[in-house]
Parts: C-alpha cells; sequence; structure tokens
C-alpha cells in the first residue's frame, strides 16, 4: 500500500499524504503547453491526453496522489445540456423555469466512459507508490450551475428553486447518471471518489440537512452497495461545523474536505470517524516564497502542536489551486510539508 491508500485504510504510515484540488491546471506550464495544441474539452474526452495531463503536476511536484483529469459539469452535457469552455463553461441554456426540464433527457453513462478509459490510462504509467482520486460534482452543486450557470452570484435562484419541484425533477434525472458515473470509475480502480459540493456554503445549515444530505445519502449508499472498500471523499466549501454534523449519519463517506475557514484541529476532533483533507487557503500560494514559507510554518506547527490524531489527515488546499499561483511556491509547499514530517511522528 502506498502512502495515500494508508491513509484511507488507516494503516499506519509516516506522513500525512498531500494532493491538490486542480492540481492540474492554468498555473503549470506543462497544462499551458498542452493547452497550445488542445482544447480543455479535447484534453478531458481523449482518455491519453487526459493521462498525460493528470501525471503532469505529479511528475514535476511529486504529489501523493493523482486526480482524474476531467470536470464536474460532463454530467449535465449527457443529460442534454449544451456545454463548451471558453475558457470557463458555458451551458447553452439554463434550467430557470419548470418548463425547461422537458428539455432534458435520461443520459446515457457510455458518454462519459472516457473518463474510466483516462482512469484506466492514468493507473497505469502511476507509479504504485501515488494514489488515485476519481471525481464527481455532488448533486447539489451540479444543480445550482443548471439553474444559474456559474457560481458567481449568490445562487438565490438554484435555492428559491428548490421547493419548487425542479430540483427533485432534476435529481430524478441526475441521481442514476451520477451514480453510473462513479460505479465507473471505480471500476478503474480509483482509491476513493471525491463528490465537490462548491456550492454547498450557500445554503443555510438547516436547507443543507434537508436538501443536500438526503440525495447524497441515496447516491453514497448505492455506490457502497456495489464498491464497499471505495471510500467517498465529501468535499463543500463555505460549510461550518453545523453544517457538517448532519453528514456523520451518512455512513459511507469516509473523507471530509473542508476549506480554510475551518480548523483542521477542530474537524479531526468533531469528526472522529471520518479522515479529514484540507485546507490551506489557495491565496498563500499567491504570495511571495519566505511569506508562504511564514505562514506553513505557522500552520503546520498549529497542528502538530496539537493532541488532534493526524494520522486522519490528508494535506492540501481548502480549494482549488489558483490560475497565477507560481510552481516555485508549490515545489516549497511539498518541500516544507515533507521537511515537517521528517522530524516528527504522527
Ligand atoms: O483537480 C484536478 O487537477 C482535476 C481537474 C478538475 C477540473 N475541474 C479541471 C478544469 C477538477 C477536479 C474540476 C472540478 C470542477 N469543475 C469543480 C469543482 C471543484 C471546484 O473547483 O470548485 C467545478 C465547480 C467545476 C466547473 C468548472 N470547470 C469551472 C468553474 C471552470 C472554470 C475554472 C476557472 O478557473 O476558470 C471549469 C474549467 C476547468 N476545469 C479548467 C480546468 C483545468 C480550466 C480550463 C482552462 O481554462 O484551461
Amino acid at each position: 500500500m502506498n502512502l495515500f491508500q494508508k491513509t484511507l485504510n488507516s494503516v499506519e504510515h509516516s506522513r500525512p499524504p498531500v494532493w491538490f484540488m486542480r492540481q492540474a491546471g492554468r498555473y503549470h506550464s506543462h497544462y499551458q503547453n498542452l493547452k497550445k495544441q488542445y482544447s480543455f474539452e479535447t484534453l478531458c474526452k481523449n482518455p491519453e491526453l487526459a493521462s498525460e495531463v493528470a501525471l503532469g503536476p505529479v511528475n514535476e511536484f511529486d504529489f501523493d496522489a493523482a486526480i482524474l483529469f476531467s470536470d464536474i459539469l460532463f454530467p449535465l452535457q449527457a443529460l442534454g445540456m449544451p456545454l463548451e469552455y471558453n475558457p470557463g463553461p458555458k451551458l447553452g441554456w439554463l434550467l430557470s423555469e419548470p418548463s425547461q426540464l422537458k428539455k432534458l433527457n435520461i443520459g446515457d453513462p457510455a458518454f462519459l466512459e472516457f473518463q474510466k478509459e483516462a482512469l484506466i490510462l492514468t493507473k497505469k504509467k502511476l507509479s504504485v507508490e501515488k494514489g488515485l482520486i476519481g471525481f464527481v460534482g455532488a448533486p447539489f452543486t451540479l444543480y445550482c450551475y443548471a439553474v444559474e450557470g456559474s457560481h458567481k452570484s449568490n445562487l438565490s435562484a438554484s435555492i428559491g428553486g428548490l421547493a419548487s419541484g425542479v430540483y427533485d425533477a432534476f435529481l430524478e434525472l441526475l441521481l442514476p447518471l451520477l451514480l453510473e458515473n462513479m460505479k465507473l470509475q471505480a471500476s478503474a480502480g480509483i482509491d476513493t471518489i471525491a463528490l465537490f459540493d462548491t456550492c454547498a456554503g450557500s445554503i443555510s445549515p438547516m436547507g443543507f440537512r434537508e436538501y443536500i444530505v438526503p440525495p447524497l445519502r441515496n447516491l453514497i449508499y448505492s455506490f457502497k452497495n456495489d464498491y464497499p472498500n471505495v471510500p467517498v471523499t465529501y468535499y463543500s466549501k463555505g460549510t461550518s461545523l453545523d453544517h457538517l454534523k448532519s453528514l456523520s449519519d451518512i455512513s459511507g463517506v469516509g473523507v471530509l474536505g473542508v476549506d480554510w475557514n475551518l480548523s483542521i484541529v477542530d474537524c479531526l476532533s468533531q469528526f472522529k470517524n471520518f479522515i479529514i483533507q484540507g485546507n490551506v487557503d489557495p491565496h498563500w500560494l499567491l504570495q511571495e516564497s519566505y511569506l508562504l514559507e511564514r505562514k506553513l510554518h505557522e500552520y503546520f506547527s498549529n497542528i502538530c502542536n496539537s493532541q488532534a490524531d493526524l494520522s486522519r489527515w490528508i494535506c492540501g488546499l481548502g480549494h482549488g489551486i489558483l490560475q497565477n499561483t507560481p510552481e516555485a511556491n508549490v515545489h516549497l509547499f511539498i518541500k516544507i510539508q515533507r521537511e515537517y514530517f521528517k522530524q516528527r511522528k504522527i
């Protein structure tokens, strides 16, 4: 077992593994070079290219896991929503009123087969020392994108529509497809499947319990039926401990990904049945190296000097790495993390 797998399976290991959300992306010259020749969609949908993109950051920065190179919005395309990237995603029409529901169809999971192929190729080329992560968008976040087209507004249209029947009707189509999508990726031999719920923090803890938890519970329950040994990672942004508490009764979530508004130490002590993933503020990596270094030392020493059980920590960012991040700062992050845990036992 490698470090990532040991952490997920609670096997004794030497230090928290590290990977970054969006580790393959525009900040990285490897990705920029490929983008000179190929569009984002081609890079995602051509499995050979997708595997090359996914491996770029692991080879260069020595992250402890690779993540599928793809996007959370492809299932919306499979349901019949036209999708383009220019460079951000643009949907051809939005689910702004109930009448638009008629335009959706039952998505064919075979449409997403390219993700499985990409994972198989990525795994083939990946060192056995590294973990492999698959991902999908979580139901609520995909609903928000279907209604709003982006995550730039306050999501009033999506949240306003939750009780209107649009959410339920949309989920009826989305959930079976998403389940097949997760199983398809799991069949390629991933170590965990991540559900990215970037929009979840826009809703109150009560709304979270009422609208976000039930479809998640269904999805994860069905997935675990077929893949009991693949841990599910649930990442949400902007959520509080109060939100996350309602996940405690979903069995099957193994890893909770959190942003920088929460403390890793608090999360590790509050959620003893979970592995906690996160949560450095990605903006820190935009700063000059000496400032980043200072902040990381403070961050790591706070966590290491606590009583928290660091064997349940996967180190990373609280959200995706930002486009203007200097590559040198990514190298520095990995170097400092390794040095830190060389001197300490977890
Ligand atoms: O982590 C990785 O290395 C895998 C790649 C990955 C991408 N998207 C590639 C991508 C992952 C995990 C995602 C997930 C994703 N996509 C999320 C959830 C996580 C998050 O970041 O909140 C969301 C909300 C999306 C939808 C999406 N796709 C957005 C909002 C954008 C624009 C992003 C931006 O920075 O402008 C995309 C496009 C996208 N997805 C790019 C990449 C590398 C940029 C494409 C380009 O300009 O070349």
